[in-house]
Parts: C-alpha cells; sequence; structure tokens
C-alpha cells in the first residue's frame, strides 16, 4: 500500500464534471467559480497558450478550431451526443497537467471536460461549452510489485488494459467493448465479464487520483476522503477527472474462454427466451458463464425483412464444461452456430466487441435502455415484431438497427456490500437497449420506436420501478432510476456541494 500513498504526480479519466450538473440542482453554487469573469465570453487557444502554456509539460498540445486536428478532437462515438461548443481542446502530456488546467478553468469560469474514447452518449453532454482535456496520452499500466493491483493512468481503455494485463499471466475487471475507455464506465460501476467473479470494475478500485473542480489534487480511497470513494464508485463522473487509479488484478485461470454463437430465426423466439430464463433464474447466471449477448437484428444474407435472434456466450473455462451449460440452446434448432476457445482479446473478436468491430464505429445513435430481472417473453415478442414493422416502414434504417441483451453474471457483484459504494443496481441482472443509427429526418420516427421498445420492457415488469445503467443513460431518464432511489441521490448532493 505504501506505494499508493507517496504518488506524486496526478493521473486521470473520463467524463467531466460539467456533465451530470443534475446533481447540482439543488445545491448552493461555489461563488468562486462563478463571479471571477463573464462566462460568455470566448475562450481561444491563443488566450489559453499564452495563459497557460508555459506551466504546462513538454508535449501538450493546445488547438482550437482552425486546427487541423479539431475534427478529430470533436469525434464521438454517437455523434448525436457531440458536445456542442469545444472551443479550445487541451491534451495532456503528464498527469499533473491535468489539475493546472483545471485549476485555470475554475479561476476563469470556463467549464471543462475530461475526454478518453468519446463514448459519453446522454444528451446532457451536447449542452457542454468550454474546453475539452484530452486524457489519451496518459496510457502507462504498471504491476505493482505484489502483484495484486496496476496503476492505471486515465487515459487507458479497455483493449490496451486487457492484452497488457492478460501477456503478464493476469486479468482485470474492465468494460467488455474494448475501444471504451477504462475509467469512464468504471465510474458509473463498470459492468463485465469478470463482474461474477470480481464485482463490478469499480469495486476493484484500490485508491483513485482525482483532480476536484477546484484544480486541487487528492487521492482518493478508504481511508483518504472514503466519502468520495463511495461517491465515485457508481456516481463518479460527477465528482472530479481521474488522472490514475490503482486496480486490483488477479491472476488469470483459465488460459481461454469457451465462446458459442446461435443465430435462430424468429419462430424460436419462444423457445429462447423460455431457455434464457431457466438458465439464468433471477440474477443466477452461472459465475465463470461471464456474459451472454443477444440481439435482433436484420441480416440481409438471412432476410431483409424478418430479424434474427443472434446469441453469444462467453465461459471462463474449456468447452466441454461451458456446453455442459448451453445443453437446452443446443437443442433448438439453429440457422447456424459457431463456437471456439480462444485468449481473453481473442474472445472480444469472437464476441464482436473488439476495437475493431462495427459496435466501435461512429453512428448518430437514438436509442433507450432499462435493466429487467428476467426476461417477459410476452414483451420480447411485441419488441420483435415492432421491430420488423418499423424496419418495413424504413428498410433504409436496418443496417444500424438493434435491440441489444447483455446478461453477465453477477454473483460476486450481488455479495458486495450494498452500502460500499454508491452503485444502486447489485440486484439488477439483465441490461438491455435499443439503439438505431438514425438521419436528422429520421429523428422522430426513431425517437418514438425507442421510447414504444422501452415501454415494453416497463410494462413487462409492472411491479418494478424504472432503473437505469448511468452509464447508457440517454439523459431523459429520472435520477432516481440512475442513481437510487434508497438516499442516495441526497447524499450525493451533500457530497457535490462540498
Ligand atoms: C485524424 O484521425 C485519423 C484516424 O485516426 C488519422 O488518420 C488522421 O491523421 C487524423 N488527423 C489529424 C489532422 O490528426
Ligand atoms: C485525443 O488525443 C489522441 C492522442 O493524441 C488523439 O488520437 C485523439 O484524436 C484525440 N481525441 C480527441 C477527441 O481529442
Ligand atoms: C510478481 O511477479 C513477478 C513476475 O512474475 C515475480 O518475479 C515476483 O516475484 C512477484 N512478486 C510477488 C510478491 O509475488
Ligand atoms: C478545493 O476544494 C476542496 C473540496 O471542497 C477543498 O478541500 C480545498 O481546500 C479546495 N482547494 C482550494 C485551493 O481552494
Ligand atoms: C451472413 O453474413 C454474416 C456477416 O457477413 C456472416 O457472419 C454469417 O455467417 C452469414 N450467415 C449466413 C447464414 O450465411
Ligand atoms: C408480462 O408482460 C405483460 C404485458 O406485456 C404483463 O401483463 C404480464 O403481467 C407480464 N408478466 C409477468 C410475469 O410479469
Amino acid at each position: 500500500m505504501s506505494s499508493i500513498m507517496n504518488l506524486g504526480a496526478y493521473n486521470l479519466l473520463a467524463l467531466g464534471l460539467a456533465l451530470f450538473p443534475a446533481l447540482t440542482s439543488s445545491s448552493p453554487i461555489i461563488p468562486y467559480y462563478f463571479q471571477a469573469v463573464d462566462v460568455s465570453r470566448a475562450i481561444t487557444s491563443k488566450q489559453v497558450e499564452s495563459d497557460l502554456g508555459k506551466a504546462l509539460s513538454q508535449g501538450t498540445l493546445i488547438f482550437g478550431p482552425s486546427s487541423r486536428a479539431f475534427a478529430n478532437a470533436t469525434e464521438r462515438w454517437n455523434t448525436r451526443s457531440m458536445p456542442a461548443d469545444i472551443q479550445v481542446v487541451i491534451e495532456v502530456a503528464q498527469e499533473s497537467d491535468v489539475a493546472k488546467v483545471v485549476k485555470y478553468c475554475y479561476q476563469n469560469s470556463i467549464d471543462f471536460l475530461a475526454y478518453t474514447r468519446g463514448h459519453g452518449s446522454t444528451s446532457t453532454v451536447s449542452k457542454f461549452r468550454g474546453i475539452e482535456i484530452n486524457l489519451s496520452k496518459l496510457t502507462e499500466i504498471t504491476i505493482q510489485p505484489d502483484n495484486k493491483s496496476a496503476l492505471l493512468q486515465g487515459g487507458v481503455y479497455a483493449d490496451l488494459v486487457i492484452k497488457t494485463i492478460w501477456n503478464e499471466g493476469y486479468i482485470a475487471a474492465t468494460g467488455s467493448n474494448g475501444c471504451v475507455g477504462f475509467f469512464g464506465p468504471a465510474l458509473g460501476g463498470g459492468l463485465g465479464r469478470y463482474q461474477g467473479q470480481y464485482g463490478l470494475i469499480s469495486d476493484n478500485f484500490v485508491s483513485l487520483n482525482v483532480v476536484l473542480a477546484n484544480g486541487t489534487a487528492i487521492t482518493v480511497n478508504a481511508a483518504s476522503n472514503s466519502d468520495l470513494f463511495w461517491a465515485m464508485k457508481g456516481a463518479g463522473h460527477n465528482f472530479g477527472i481521474v488522472t490514475s487509479g490503482y486496480i486490483k488484478i488477479y491472476p488469470k485461470k483459465a488460459d481461454t474462454w469457451h465462446y458459442h454463437n446461435y443465430v435462430w430465426s424468429q419462430d424460436k423466439l419462444e423457445k429462447v427466451f423460455a431457455a434464457l430464463n431457466k438458465f439464468q433464474g433471477t440474477g443466477q447466471i452461472p459465475t465463470l458463464m461471464g456474459v451472454n449477448f443477444g440481439q435482433f437484428s436484420i441480416e440481409p444474407n438471412i432476410s431483409r425483412t424478418e430479424a434474427v435472434i443472434i446469441w453469444s456466450f462467453a465461459y471462463d473455462g474449456p468447452a466441454a464444461d461451458a456446453e455442459k451449460l448451453l445443453v437446452s440452446f443446443n437443442a433448438i434448432p439453429a440457422i447456424s452456430s459457431t463456437k471456439g476457445d480462444v485468449s481473453y482479446s481473442e474472445l472480444l473478436v469472437a464476441q464482436q466487441t473488439d476495437i475493431n468491430s462495427a459496435s466501435c464505429s461512429s453512428q448518430p445513435y437514438v436509442g433507450s435502455n432499462t435493466w429487467l430481472q428476467t426476461y417477459n417473453i410476452t414483451s420480447q415478442r411485441k419488441i420483435y415484431n415492432l421491430f420488423n414493422q418499423q424496419i418495413a416502414k424504413n428498410p433504409g434504417l436496418a443496417p444500424g438497427a438493434r435491440v441489444f441483451f447483455e446478461g453477465y453474471s453477477s454473483k460476486t457483484t450481488q455479495l458486495i456490500d450494498h452500502a460500499s459504494s454508491s452503485y444502486p443496481h447489485r440486484d439488477e441482472y439483465l441490461l438491455v437497449f435499443f439503439a438505431v443509427a438514425t438521419p436528422p429526418d429520421l429523428e422522430t420516427f426513431s425517437r418514438s420506436w425507442a421510447d414504444k421498445t422501452l415501454a415494453i420492457w416497463r410494462a413487462g415488469q409492472p411491479s418494478r420501478r424504472p432503473a437505469t445503467y448511468v452509464n447508457y443513460a440517454v439523459g431523459s431518464e429520472p435520477l432516481e432510476s440512475i442513481y437510487g432511489y434508497d438516499g442516495q441521490l441526497p447524499r450525493l448532493r451533500a457530497l457535490k456541494s462540498k
């Protein structure tokens, strides 16, 4: 632990403080921030360069809209949730630069937004105006001498963490998609294929190096700023920029994961969801079956009018053990089925969540999502039928339209003390979402489709309150559904105002 405490540099993370301003709605405003200058004035890269340039480390880039690099700097995964007005981009070369930039922003009443990989997809991002702090150069990953944790800098992303740590014989809880930043999803809890074994990504935080809104760099862990540690494990995007963090790592057990992907035609829908409900009970997905992903999508080589049901299972261990759990799925005749045994990074390719997969490409998504306990088969059929009806009306949307299902094993996630973090959804089991890449003229059509899909899911479990994974929130959900109904919000608001 000693190395954790004497870290001199401040490292960093994903979405910025300005993003989820809703928490401050009933809180007092920090006077200094708002009184310093007229916030409406334009900020230019020239001004920032002259004010701040000398203080920042060599290799840091400061540029504005006239730079050739600017188009890339404003790129986002969901091109419908773009920050409205990035005036200046600062690409920091060292962790210590982050505190300097934030302090400058604080003193000059400039909003700032930390960026790692640009997957922030909520509409609240689109209100942003100010300075983007790009953390992408902060990519160091250092396994600690005790081999029990690794120090990750704030700009690392899942693919880099997975490959680096796996090659040393270890694994770490990360998000399941290779292109997504590490700390972005982690600060919202952080689901992933290892959560059944090791808990959420944020359950594996040992200590975080955080820059607060006023530019003060602090250490956040169970012993130091423990209230903030609680908050940052679930609602972390609201509280600071993580410049780096110590994360638990574990010796890898099996050398390979087994995957089995099925494609079924729609007449098997009821059988597939009945088998899934039996297989996963209510939050009882077998621990080593790290994830099962499913989707409804149009595959043009099968049918242009009828979506197929695609399901992909991933098991941390050998084929023989995995296939014992898949007997009932093997019994449902499939259009096609493929399986194999691969390393963890190759598994991302097999499940199409690797960095080169279509899921990583930028698209103008319209969507909705929710948590479920089990699949209501009647609702699943309604959502499926709606999908085909909507495609019939606008066949051009087919290539970018998906209903997606994520079932992570969750035993350890459920067992971890609920009071240890602000993450509110340990008792939610299936994450489902709808997304359709939509040109501007079809936005109303797609919005209505997304809303209807969500309404069917909600009506399918009438006794439950809405529940939303913060990392998938689209921006219109009630805050309680995102941050919890059990007193989390008042506690988070009190901390935020502090
Ligand atoms: C923009 O990004 C693309 C792809 O990553 C890269 O090839 C190109 O050189 C970048 N352009 C600039 C001006 O940095
Ligand atoms: C962030 O910086 C990286 C590394 O220089 C660059 O490739 C990327 O395009 C930048 N992205 C944004 C959004 O600034
Ligand atoms: C950590 O792993 C390295 C490399 O495998 C090894 O040399 C070292 O002895 C290990 N340290 C401990 C404390 O187990
Ligand atoms: C920054 O904010 C923190 C938390 O409120 C506070 O403890 C610290 O003193 C502030 N730093 C400065 C320089 O004002
Ligand atoms: C349809 O095309 C996809 C992608 O090109 C391919 O992976 C799949 O095997 C094909 N399915 C059939 C039934 O040919
Ligand atoms: C399934 O959803 C329907 C509405 O589509 C609802 O009437 C029914 O009660 C739900 N079943 C269960 C078990 O909740």
